[in-house]
């Protein structure tokens, strides 16, 4: 009798073996504000990048990957969770467009399910190493109820926040400057109104009791005061590294951390090897202060914005060379790809990015340079090599193509903007499935585009683009980055209207009379009516409240407001 069910047992074990086995690992490559003019596979000739290269070289390049939104926060929402930011209340409103300090209460809601979440559900074992920026506690310090841990990872190393120039002691402070400097104004004047009274208290020209005075003067300081200690700390608040739910370096030390990051994802790869698993590596590179190692430094045709474009392909391949060297090629599918496009308002013209032939850049919502980046896919015996594919994709494609190859299920009590990849990329397609891309900045919808597969054309059509500062010029210098509303965009009435296919830099509009304008608006219309039906009003993650500092919420080693420690 224990004979049989002894065996069963043992079928069974072998079968969940086998479909175990039989389901690939993924090794997600993500770069920060990488534009898709910057890398030798996508045409650029001067900057060295054999590693990214190589990945193109062996599978499947994507020349028309659109991210979700032109800004790092509400583009990784949209990649973690398939949807638009809009859905999940990921989207900036009013000029604030990501989430601003570790310690604020916005953040990727806990009720939204991330591919890794689902993964791990299938027997992956997940990991991220780097930046996650979708925030870290909703309501005391040690909540983490946004944190990758709560969101479908087992395993976290790297900067929970974003790199900053605060990040680097040496650099000005980058957050809310504007703010900072209204603050001081408004803090100048006060302390000026407060002497006066007091002389004239003094020298009796006013009646008025101490009392009053110091009732007045106390709640300006106290709030003066909170404000300040944010922004001169900055550098504490923000910068620092966690390992899973503990803080082990804070501040970071800046010149180490490329290395640590290496370590964590090669070390990550070694240790689950047996599969599967899902790694993320979400580079803090390339966005400023452009922290390069001095291995880098100077090395490059194009500043230290170039060295650091290339210590980013070093990096991608140490850990290529890992997989390779734990003889994983042919069962992992392996992704690059950038959150957007580059950062055009660059501290000099040495260190600006480019976005290829593509107008715009960060930050510009619905300019093809802030949403076209690059993607490659690679699985060797899966997907072809040297393969490129011009067809319309997403980076929220991911979400749906890694679910169904990790054998697990879509949720169906929402929607999901992302569509199953593998057909296209496996060559059993030949055209994209998608049919419409809404384009927002923040939460203003800029742009659409449409890939009308009768005519086999991409049209895109611009409500509202920003308007670049100074005039004439191609981007925001004056204010380091484009709003979405107000007085600071233009709003085409009637809209732009592109042929992508054959005018991709966006430089002739089709005028507003001819007939085929007509019959194309019509069409997106409705489709921008349809998409605006399916959105529901959900709290919004990076607005106000959400998204300002409090210090119920700073992560801290060590006792608040004294945080500090090395334990790498
Ligand atoms: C390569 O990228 C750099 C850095 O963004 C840029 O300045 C340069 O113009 C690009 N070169 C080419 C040939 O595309
Ligand atoms: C991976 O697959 C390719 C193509 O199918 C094959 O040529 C190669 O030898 C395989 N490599 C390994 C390490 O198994
Ligand atoms: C858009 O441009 C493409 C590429 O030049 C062309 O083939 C297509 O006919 C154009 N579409 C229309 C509807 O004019
Ligand atoms: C998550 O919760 C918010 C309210 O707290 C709700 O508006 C939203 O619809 C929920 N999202 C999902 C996907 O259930």
């Amino acid at each position: 009798m224990a004979i049989f069910p002894a065996f069963l047992l043992l079928f069974w074990t072998c079968t969940i073996r086998g479909i175990t086995a039989s389901k690939p690992n993924f090794v997600l490559f993500m770069a920060d504000d990488l534009g898709i003019g910057e890398i030798g596979c996508f045409g650029n000739k001067t900057l060295r990048t054999p590693n990214i290269d190589r990945l193109a070289a062996e599978g499947v390049k994507l020349t028309h990957h659109i991210a979700a939104a032109a800004i790092c926060t509400p583009s990784r929402a949209a990649f973690m969770t398939g949807r638009y930011p809009v859905r999940s209340g990921m989207t900036g409103h009013d000029g604030y467009a990501v989430l601003m300090w570790n310690a604020v209460s916005g953040g990727l809601p806990p009720n939204e399910t991330t591919f890794p979440k689902i993964l791990k559900e299938q027997g992956y074992t997940t990991g991220i190493i780097g930046k996650w920026h979708l925030g870290m506690n909703c309501g005391s310090r040690n909540d983490f109820c946004h944190h990758p841990l709560n969101h479908g990872f087992d395993y976290y190393f790297g900067l929970p926040f974003t790199l900053i120039n605060d990040c680097d002691d040496s650099l000005p402070t980058e957050i809310h400057i504007a703010f900072k400097k209204k603050l001081l104004f408004y803090g100048q004047l006060f302390a000026v109104a407060l002497v006066t009274i007091m002389v004239c208290k003094q020298i009796r020209l006013i009646t008025i009791s101490w009392k009053v005075i110091v009732i007045f003067a106390f709640l300006p300081i106290l709030f003066f005061g909170y404000w300040y200690v944010a922004y001169e700390f900055m550098n504490y608040w923000n910068c620092f590294l966690m390992r899973n739910f503990e803080i082990t370096e804070q501040p970071l030390d800046p010149d180490t951390t490329a290395v640590k990051m290496i370590n964590e994802a090669t070390s990550f790869i070694s240790r689950n090897k047996q599969g599967p698993f899902l790694l993320i590596v979400s580079f803090l590179h390339i966005h400023t202060p452009y922290i390069t190692t001095k291995r880098f430094r100077g090395k490059s045709k194009h500043g230290l914005y170039g060295d650091n474009i290339e210590e980013l392909d070093w990096m991608t391949g140490e850990i290529l060379a890992t997989i390779d060297q734990e003889g994983l090629v042919n069962n992992t599918l392996t992704y690059f790809t950038s959150d957007h496009g580059a950062y055009l308002e660059g501290l000099n013209t040495v260190n600006k990015g480019f976005n290829g032939i593509y107008r715009g850049g960060k930050g510009m919502g619905g300019l093809e340079g802030g949403i076209r980046v690059p993607g490659i896919l690679r699985w060797p015996g899966v997907l072809p090599a040297n393969t490129v594919i011009d067809e319309p994709t997403s980076l929220m494609d991911i979400y749906p193509t890694v679910i169904k190859l990790g054998e697990g299920k879509i949720p169906e009590d929402r929607i999901t903007d992302g569509k199953d990849l593998m057909p296209l990329v496996q060559g059993l397609d030949s055209t994209s499935p998608h049919d419409f891309m809404f384009h927002y900045c923040s939460d203003q919808l800029h742009a659409v585009r449409w890939y009308q597969k009768s005519s086999h054309t991409v049209w895109k059509v611009h409500y509202i683009s920003p308007k670049f500062s100074p005039e004439g010029s191609s981007a925001c210098f004056r204010s380091k980055l484009c709003s979405c509303s107000g007085d600071l965009v233009l709003h085409h009435v009637p809209p732009l209207l592109y042929n992508l296919s054959n005018d991709p830099s966006e430089k002739m509009p089709i005028a507003s009379d001819l007939a085929t304008y007509q019959e194309m608006m019509e069409e997106i219309e409705r489709a921008v009516a349809n998409h605006r039906a399916s959105l529901h009003p959900v709290p919004l993650q990076l607005y106000k409240f959400n998204n300002l500092w409090d210090p119920r919420l700073q992560s801290c080693c060590g006792i608040f407001p004294f945080c500090s420690c090395r334990k790498e």
